[in-house]
């Protein structure tokens, strides 16, 4: 198959709402990662999702609505928690785990009775839906277990030969997946942080909680509540180490374990917060930005860079868990397997 990248504009989104009528799928942007996308109640369609990506079966997918009249097709119903985060979040960032309704087939939702949904805000992701004249499902455009492709470039690396169409936005502005929350088994549980933080959704419902599997691994046995938590994920091919701590001592620690690697010959890079590259002296540093929001928004591009210059090993600042610290925290520790070094010093940070 030869895949054609296309440029944002009319023709395209029609060429590309053509081909998801048709069965097919395409790859398109959003405000957080690109999405593969396939007719949401079209079985056949979202199995090519499956295959295209490598994915599981066992995990499910997001379904994308441009409206919230297409809800009706999605879900049994909505109750007043719901609804009043539809209303303050949505277009955004916040997919919400809900009842699933009958015209849901099994593929798209693992066999789950719950289906994930979401309004995105990126016009070009909205004016698709509306031409392909029904939801969504899109994953993201990523081979399964890679980094989310936060440029059309990432979704070409990793999909080429694999789709037919993917258009072409630019850069993601989010940069990292959206919020995942359970509105299904009583309190409301985040299962995947992202744009849409916990601040912001404490704001509406004081009682959201955390799921313990986004700090930490699954206990061994324990039961995934959302199935990609099982799953390795944002992973470069390098091995990731987190380094905790504060100041000086996590400098420290982090150009240690950088000059043991390099004498060893083996290739290192350091993920650091805007104004720390200066720590690490004349070593490889990848600035990732200044503050949390715009240092999730470069990590998928960092770590698809790393692999791209044969790093074999990605140190990375941590950060605290504040605002998009949360979901930047998640993504980090998922890439890195969950591997920490702890290097003293006052916690966080300057
Ligand atoms: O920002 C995003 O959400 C992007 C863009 C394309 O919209 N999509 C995305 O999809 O990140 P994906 O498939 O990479 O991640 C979906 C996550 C997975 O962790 C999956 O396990 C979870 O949502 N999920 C989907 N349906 C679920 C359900 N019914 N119950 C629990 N978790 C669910
Ligand atoms: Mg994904």
């Amino acid at each position: 198959m030869k895949t054609e990248v296309l440029p944002l504009d009319a023709a395209s989104l029609e060429r590309a709402a053509l081909s998801l009528r048709a069965g097919e799928v395409a790859a398109f942007p959003t405000e957080t990662v690109y999405g593969l996308g396939a007719d949401a109640l079209n079985a056949q369609a979202v199995g090519k999702i499956y295959a295209a990506k490598g994915r599981p079966a066992d995990n499910p997918l997001i379904v994308h609505i441009a409206e919230l009249g297409d809800l009706d097709k999605l879900i049994t119903g909505a109750d007043a928690r719901a609804r009043a985060l539809m209303g303050a979040f949505w277009p955004g960032p916040l997919t919400l785990i809900l009842p699933r309704g009958s015209r849901v087939p099994d593929v798209v939702s693992a066999g789950l009775d719950t289906v994930a949904v979401r309004m995105p805000s990126h016009p070009a992701a909205l004016a698709l839906i509306r031409a392909a004249g029904t939801p969504l499902a899109a994953p993201s455009a990523n081979r399964s277990g890679r980094p989310s492709p936060t440029t059309a470039a990432h979704v070409l690396a990793d999909m080429d030969g694999r789709v037919p169409l993917i258009l072409d936005g630019g850069a993601c502005s989010v940069g990292v997946e959206s919020t995942v929350l359970d509105l299904t088994r009583g309190q409301a549980a985040i299962l995947r942080p992202g744009g849409v933080t916990l601040e912001m959704l404490r704001t509406l419902l004081p009682e959201v909680r955390v799921d313990e599997a986004v700090l930490r691994p699954l206990a061994a046995g324990g039961e995934a509540r959302s199935p990609g938590m099982k799953h390795r994920h944002y992973a470069p091919a390098a091995r990731v180490i987190v380094v905790t701590g504060g100041g000086e001592a996590r400098a420290a620690a982090i150009r240690g374990r950088y000059d043991a690697a390099a004498l060893e010959g083996q290739r290192a890079v350091i993920l650091c917060q805007a104004g720390h590259a200066a720590l690490y002296g004349d070593r490889k540093a990848q600035v990732l930005g200044d503050g949390a929001g715009e240092m999730a928004a470069n990590l998928f591009a960092a770590l698809r860079e790393a692999d791209a210059q044969g790093m074999e090993l990605i140190l990375a600042e941590a950060i605290q868990t504040e605002g998009m610290g949360l979901a930047l925290m998640n993504r980090l520790l998922r890439a890195a397997d969950f591997e920490v070094a702890e290097a003293g010093g006052c916690q966080n940070s300057e």
